[in-house]
């Protein structure tokens, strides 16, 4: 049965840990009631919110319908000489998906490890860390459109993924309610630890590292820089890292030291955020109630009580300085609801 709250914090529900209210907040379990309930919602007074991981809730009370979407089947559908394939509800936690992967010895997505949020979220921004996406092991997601409940399935190749972005981000937003992701993982595979800080992981000194050993170090690097939203809201990286011209780079370069600048596999050339707010003198500093994380400038936090125009403050702040330093812009690749 749809489940409907009302007047219900959303605190619990974001990990930034604002205090928003919503006027309703529905939550569907399976797949007939996210089809009742996407029919009978409008596009325009919906927001589906996941596992609250990447967001940032700007209004005091939500008029709006919030949805979760709380599908947690796994289901396997192939195994073959080479792969797995699991069809995945959106509500399933992404971190069970990982452990589950590795713990049946199949790789794609071990580098992704700890990352908080649903499986619903992880095509929208195609999560990423550590070199790996989540795009790379996606197959197809699968929905109803918000408005008609008229069921949809888009194989990978026609979700425009990118870098922390996907069709869902773009042509599609508040559009459709995602309701199951299929993954297929490989039985043999290469694992991929060539990111900076995994190389010199001590859980990876080894000369044949496990699946598992790559979980663990990545999950002692993320627990050593990135903050527990149980303790500090965030929503992880705040900013996504910009992609910069050649010029641009040439000219970071001629005129700083030690500029992170990876250039990617197809050409185009980003640079970390992470470093230009810290040279911006940001890291580890407080604007009200919001602040910057002291291990990693990615983050923003809530130090408590904060509001979401705190954070948007401490944001604009940041990418005035960054601008002005750099000639940089960054953007945020959390979401803003209104
Ligand atoms: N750096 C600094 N100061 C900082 C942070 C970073 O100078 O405070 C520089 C360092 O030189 C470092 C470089 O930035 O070598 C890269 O830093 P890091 O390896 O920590 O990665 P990142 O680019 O800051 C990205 C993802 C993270 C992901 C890590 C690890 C984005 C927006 N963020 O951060 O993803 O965990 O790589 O792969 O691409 C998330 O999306 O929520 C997230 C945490």
């Amino acid at each position: 049965m749809i489940l409907f709250n009302h007047n219900v914090s959303l605190k619990p529900f974001n990990t930034f840990r604002i205090d928003a209210l919503a006027t309703e907040l529905a939550t569907v379990h399976d797949n007939d009631e996210a089809q009742s309930l996407a029919a009978c919602s409008s596009p325009d007074n919906t927001v589906v919110i996941g596992g609250g991981s990447n967001l940032l809730l700007l209004s005091d009370v939500y008029n709006c319908r919030m949805v979760r979407v709380g599908i947690d089947l796994i289901q396997q559908i192939l195994d073959d000489n080479d792969h797995v394939v699991f069809r995945v509800g959106a509500g399933v936690v992404w971190d069970d998906l990982v452990n589950m992967s590795v713990n049946k010895g199949l790789y794609g997505i071990e580098n992704l490890s700890g990352i908080p949020g649903t499986v619903g979220a992880a095509p929208i921004q195609n999560i990423g860390a550590f070199g790996q996406e989540a795009a790379s092991a996606i197959q197809s997601v699968e929905g109803f459109y918000i408005g008609s409940g008229k069921p949809f399935s888009i194989d990978a190749d026609k979700c425009n993924f990118g870098y922390r972005n996907s069709i869902f981000k773009n042509e599609l937003k508040n559009k459709v309610m995602i309701t199951n992701v299929t993954f297929k993982f490989n039985k043999q595979g290469k694992l991929n630890l060539d990111y900076g800080a995994l190389k010199s992981a001590p859980e990876l000194q080894k000369s044949n590292p496990s699946l598992s050993d790559v979980r663990q170090a990545v999950l002692s690097i993320r627990n050593s820089k990135l903050p527990d939203p149980d303790v500090l809201g965030n929503a992880g990286s705040f900013f996504k890292n910009p992609f910069i011209s050649q010029e641009q780079a040439d000219y970071l370069n001629n005129t700083f030291e030690k500029v992170p600048i990876f250039v990617q596999k197809d050409g185009n050339i980003k640079v970390a955020a992470g470093w230009l707010i810290e040279q911006c003198g940001w890291k580890g500093k407080s604007l009200g109630p919001a602040a910057v994380h002291d291990k990693q400038a990615l983050v923003l936090v809530n130090k408590g009580g904060a509001k979401g125009q705190d954070i948007v403050n401490l944001c604009e702040a940041i990418r005035k300085d960054v601008m002005k330093k750099f000639n940089v812009e960054i953007s945020p690749e959390v979401n803003f609801i209104k």
